[in-house]
């Protein structure tokens, strides 16, 4: 047993000799030391198009989000392009949905014509768009149902048809959201076959079947109009099974891969950097957003430091980029 040290006492292996405190004196040190930045390259802002002039409709459960029509979108993302973020992710919103999902995969479908004016208008802004059926079909699910369930293979079609209509209007990047088997395959043997070998696939490889999307679906009109996606999203205690999701997806041929949600699922971050050397990203998805917005409305977090907090855990889990509805906040303050 040591007993209480004197000051200046190094004899021994000494107490004083390791403070970590040190280096959190100041707000210079603690700069210098830091391990983790976060930089507006690393935020993509999901948006929401539909169709119609003039439309800028506030999403009351997400604070600052609204439903766009493509000429108020393009003014929204004047400002993502001068603080230079990393790109947005248009998710569409039709006018008509049917049992076929038709409006996911037309070429004037409301996202192919946003994808379209974006890239007119800003170039080099990188367009992401999320590939799915939800707020294309009748029902929200994210397929053909057959007898009360989404049909895997069927589904191929429509989403490889999106994807490649996507390209065509100019997408940057295609990410498919659905959580159908062999949808990577089948959407880049699509995308090739009609010369869009270039188009990178950003897979949402790990995706829960979470209800921290509640907020998203009024946003996107894309709540199931019976039962629940957990048939195809993954079940929120496995792990194991979210490597092996990642794993055939980069057999499939994805180029990046995605974990969401993202706070409660840092863990899914982490080993999937551990493990996999590809881009990773992560959605800080909508309830994430909102529950964050509400706790700032009753005055028990403060929304900037929570906004900030949340953003660096994800990217110290080991996200590469992180789409968050946080996007243009975060990158003003940094
Ligand atoms: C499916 C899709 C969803 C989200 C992104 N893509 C909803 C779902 O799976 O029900 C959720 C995003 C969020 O909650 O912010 N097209």
């Amino acid at each position: 047993m040591r007993g209480p040290r004197e000051v200046g006492d190094n004899s021994d292996m000494p107490f004083p000799i390791h403070r970590p405190r040190r280096l959190r004196r100041t707000e210079g040190l603690r700069r210098l030391v830091r391990e983790t930045a976060l930089a507006p390259d690393d935020f993509v802002l999901p948006l929401f198009a539909v169709e119609g002039e003039g439309v800028r409709k506030p999403i009351n459960s997400m604070p600052g989000n609204f439903q766009l029509s493509i000429d108020e979108l393009v003014k929204e993302c004047e400002e993502c392009v001068s603080l230079g973020i990393g790109g947005v992710i248009l998710f569409g919103i039709p006018k008509h949905k049917d049992e076929r999902a038709s409006g996911a995969y037309a070429e004037d479908g409301v996202v192919q014509q946003a994808v379209r004016a974006l890239k007119t208008a800003y170039p080099n802004l990188t367009v992401i768009t999320d590939v799915c059926n939800c707020e294309y079909t009748s029902h929200g699910h994210c397929g053909l149902v057959v007898d009360g369930d989404v049909a895997n293979d069927p589904t191929l079609e429509w989403l490889a048809a999106a994807a490649v209509s996507h390209a065509r209007a100019g997408a940057d990047v295609v990410a498919p959201s659905d959580m159908m088997d062999g949808r990577v395959a089948a959407i880049r043997a699509a995308l090739d076959r009609n010369g869009f070998e270039k188009v990178p696939i950003l897979s949402y490889a790990a995706k829960y079947a979470s209800c921290f999307y509640g907020p998203f679906r009024d946003a996107a009109e894309s709540a199931p109009q019976f039962g629940d996606r957990r048939s195809y999203q993954m079940d929120a205690p496995n792990a194991r099974e979210a490597m092996r999701e990642i794993e055939l997806d980069l057999e499939e041929g994805a180029d990046m891969i995605m974990v969401k949600p993202a706070l409660a699922y840092l863990d899914i971050i982490h080993e999937a950097r551990r493990r996999f050397d590809v881009p990773i990203a992560a959605y800080q998805v909508s309830g994430e957003f909102s529950m964050i917005h509400a706790a700032a409305r009753n005055g028990w977090i403060d929304l900037e430091r929570a906004m900030m907090e949340s953003l660096v855990s994800i990217r110290r889990a080991g996200a590469d980029f992180v789409l968050t509805y946080f996007a243009r906040e975060a990158a003003r303050l940094l």
